[in-house]
């Protein structure tokens, strides 16, 4: 097998690509014969990327010298389309043995997708219906939804569906993957997960970071792009979806695409930048970017009628963390002596993975007071040895032919819409700049005074 990556010198490939391989290969889950090729402009060798690699490599990597030598290097501008011919016979030339399976990895920005595709595809090193010829592409799918509707119309008009893989690595984290389980495994939620029961729901996306050294992609992105139209719509599908009528792949797709298709954008929703982003690298002066985002908005379906649902993300936060609170409606009971709180249920996807259940019971005593009560379910800690991380399952899938856990073309026409048409109304909407996570949630409070953040 050979797994190339374009856009290898990236932050993505040291970060998680690498690692998710080298773990894959210590728990024996790669060919024997395979090569990890990496694909930049900068003036490498092999020795010279991987000391790259290990200058930003963070744990143990006990058998690292072993892994190592599968690790190549091919120096190559991907967006000039000559530079491929001469590609295609390197490959030929040097891994002959290896070219049964062959997987790329589009570790880059989303305009170079059309000229890599094309690139591979022209000079017949990914040929149609040879499915053990496959292309992954980074989210986001495109720039809007003009640029994904061109780069998806040109993929398949020479390739197959079933040779195209759209990550979005949310999907692979264990707890994304748990909602449906939890959902349609469990009668006691499943009866109650509609409007009738449920007061709203929040999805948070936190993350501590600032743009650091990817300033340059992000100005073109902003929270929009980069986190709501992947991340948490796809999070949202899974919530908000009505039960397939089968646990497979395409049923459950089938309904997580009506999700997307029925989102009503409500007006109240946030836009903000953090103090200090116009002075990042690569950020050009008066940038409007918004590295925050707030939005509510419902679901149009039977299933949810006026529930409210909050999506709430931003960079510059006190802690990275992500999760799900689901909060139920008020009890109809009321007690003389402590009043019950609304029961939630929390999915936590990062940094711990688990569940709570807060709910209200008898507090300790002679009298009969109703007192806030949880049930801690944590996830990592009943597991045996650490759970995969989501870059490993899903290169896994891709090598297994596993499609699953990636995105269909439709979730993401979808989800395009929405964005196109919040883009739009973000240029009316005044951009906040915040200093921090106190700060900017002590505005949003302001907007949403119905529920507490
Ligand atoms: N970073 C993350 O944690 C992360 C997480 C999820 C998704 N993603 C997605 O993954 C993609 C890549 O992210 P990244 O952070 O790795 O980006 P990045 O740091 O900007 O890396 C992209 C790499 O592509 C190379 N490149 C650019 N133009 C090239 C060309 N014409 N020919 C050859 N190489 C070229 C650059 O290499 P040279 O320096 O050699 O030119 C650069 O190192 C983005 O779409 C992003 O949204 C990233």
């Amino acid at each position: 097998m050979i797994f190339t990556i374009f856009g290898a010198t990236g932050d993505l490939t040291t970060k998680k690509l690498i690692p998710a391989l080298y773990n894959l290969y210590i728990e024996s889950q790669l060919p024997e014969e395979f090569t990890v090729l990496g694909i930049g402009r900068r003036d490498y060798d092999d020795a010279g990327f991987i000391a790259e690699i290990e200058a930003g490599m963070q744990g143990d990597y006990a058998e690292w010298d072993v892994f190592k030598v599968h690790i190549q290097y091919y120096r190559m501008d991907f967006s000039n389309i000559d530079a491929f011919s001469a590609f295609s016979a390197m490959l030929k030339t040097h891994y002959a043995g290896q070219l049964r399976d062959k997987i790329f990895y589009l570790a880059t920005a989303p305009r170079f997708f059309p000229i890599i595709a094309e690139g591979l595809i022209q000079n017949h090193i990914v040929v149609r219906g040879d499915l053990r010829s496959k292309i992954v592409f980074e989210k986001p799918f495109g720039e809007d939804l003009a640029s994904a509707k061109s780069y998806n119309r040109m993929l398949l008009q020479s390739i197959d569906e079933s040779q195209v893989y759209r990550i979005d690595h949310y999907l692979g984290k264990e707890m994304l993957q748990n909602i449906l389980i939890v959902r349609f495994a469990n009668k006691i939620f499943e009866n109650i997960w509609n409007f009738k029961h449920i007061d709203h729901i929040k999805i948070i996306a936190y993350e501590s970071e600032t743009v650091k050294q990817r300033g340059g992609y992000y100005d073109q992105s902003g929270a929009l792009k980069d986190m709501v139209q992947n991340h948490l719509f796809q999070t949202l599908a899974l919530v908000a979806m009505d039960s397939p009528t089968g646990l497979n792949d395409r049923l459950i797709k089938d309904e997580k695409v009506k999700v997307l298709q029925r989102i009503v954008m409500s007006d109240d929703i946030m836009f903000g930048q953090y103090a200090g982003y116009l002075d990042e690298k690569g950020i050009p002066s008066g940038s409007k970017t918004e590295t925050f985002a707030a939005l509510k908005l419902y679901i149009n379906t039977s299933r949810w009628q006026h529930t409210p649902f909050y999506l709430i993300t931003g960079k510059k936060m006190d802690e990275k963390l992500f999760r799900i609170v689901i909060t139920f409606k008020d009890s109809s009971f009321f007690f003389e002596k402590g009043q019950p709180e609304k029961n939630q249920l929390v999915i936590e996807v990062y940094p711990r993975e688990g569940i709570e259940i807060l709910f209200n019971g008898k507090a300790p005593g002679l009298q009969a007071y109703a007192m806030p009560m949880k049930l801690d379910y944590c996830h990592l800690c009943n597991t045996i040895g650490n759970t995969p991380e989501a870059y490993e399952k899903l290169i896994l899938d891709v090598i297994h032919d596993d499609a699953s856990l990636f995105t269909r073309w439709d979730e993401i026409e979808a989800s395009w819409e929405i964005i196109d048409a919040l883009e739009m109304i973000k240029h009316f909407e005044p951009l906040v700049i915040y200093e921090n996570q106190t700060a900017i949630l002590a505005k949003l409070e302001t907007l949403w005074k119905e529920v507490k953040i």
